[in-house]
């Protein structure tokens, strides 16, 4: 099992004052542990995580329009529309809350996402972009493993990131859920969508400049921390 509760010494807690983090991205293939990063430096941070898989999920709950739209998309492993992804990007950027930083997580995944985001971004400093590294035969074990809490979005796994008491979230004891796309078929069209679709946004971003890749095949805190420090150190170059 492996420890997400790191000491501040080691998260480099005190790192993360020297700057403004300002846009972050979180590139990586389905299971490299964005979700997980993006919980860990909201904690670190303050600022929010932006998960348009979560989006789209809740508005799949909801039954809204959207999530109608989204539903059989995402339970094949498919791309919602990239002008419905747009539009929801757009309307979570205009809360407050967004005004020293976010963190994307799952967006953009297409070149028309991340030019449109481009076009569309005024913030007072550019994106950030970290790719987390993951091998597949390990992102396998982390998607078949993965559990949910519906209630606080906590991310578990049954073989790597156990809850306490089987089956329960810790924080809450709401019942544990697995996703409907977290299975061995459904990932192999996550990642052919991911290789044709998404490959070429990471270029694009690392042909930007301020980008970084880390490995994300080491626990969470030690991921946490490579991705503190390569944020730090693209802004304080800037
Ligand atoms: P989304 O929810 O974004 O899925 P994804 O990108 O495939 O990524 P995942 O959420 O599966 O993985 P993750 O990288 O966040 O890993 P996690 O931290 O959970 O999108 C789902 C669907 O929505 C898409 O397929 C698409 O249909 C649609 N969609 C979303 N955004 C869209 C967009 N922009 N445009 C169009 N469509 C869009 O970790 C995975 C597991 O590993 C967990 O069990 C965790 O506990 C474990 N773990 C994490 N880190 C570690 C570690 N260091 N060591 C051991 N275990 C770890």
């Amino acid at each position: 099992m492996i420890s997400s509760k790191p000491s501040e010494a080691t998260t480099g807690r005190d790192v993360t004052k020297l700057v403004t983090p300002g846009p972050i991205l979180l590139l990586g293939a389905p299971g490299s542990g964005k979700g997980t990063q993006a919980k860990e430096l909201v904690r670190l941070w303050g600022i929010p995580q932006i998960s348009t898989g979560d989006i789209l999920r809740a508005n799949v709950a909801q039954g809204t329009e959207l999530g109608k739209a989204a539903d059989a998309l995402m339970k094949e492993g498919k791309f919602a529309p990239d002008e419905l992804v747009n539009e929801m990007v757009a309307a979570r950027l205009e809360l407050p809350d967004t005004a020293n930083g976010f963190i994307l997580d799952g967006y953009p995944r297409t070149l028309p996402q991340a030019n449109w985001l481009d076009a569309h971004l005024h913030t007072a400093l550019p994106l950030v972009a970290v790719k987390i590294q993951v091998d597949y035969n390990q992102l396998l074990r982390r998607i078949t493993g993965r559990r949910n809490c519906p209630h606080c979005q906590r991310i578990y796994n049954i073989y790597l990131q156990t809850p306490k008491r089987a089956g329960y979230c810790d924080v809450d004891g709401t019942e544990l859920i697995q996703r409907s796309d977290d299975t061995a078929e459904v990932l192999e069209g996550r990642m052919k969508a991911y290789e044709a679709l998404t490959a070429p946004v990471i270029e694009h971003y690392h042909q930007q400049g301020r980008y970084a890749e880390v490995d994300g095949d080491l626990e969470v805190y030690v991921v946490t921390a490579a991705i503190q420090s390569a944020v730090v150190k693209i802004r304080l170059g800037e």
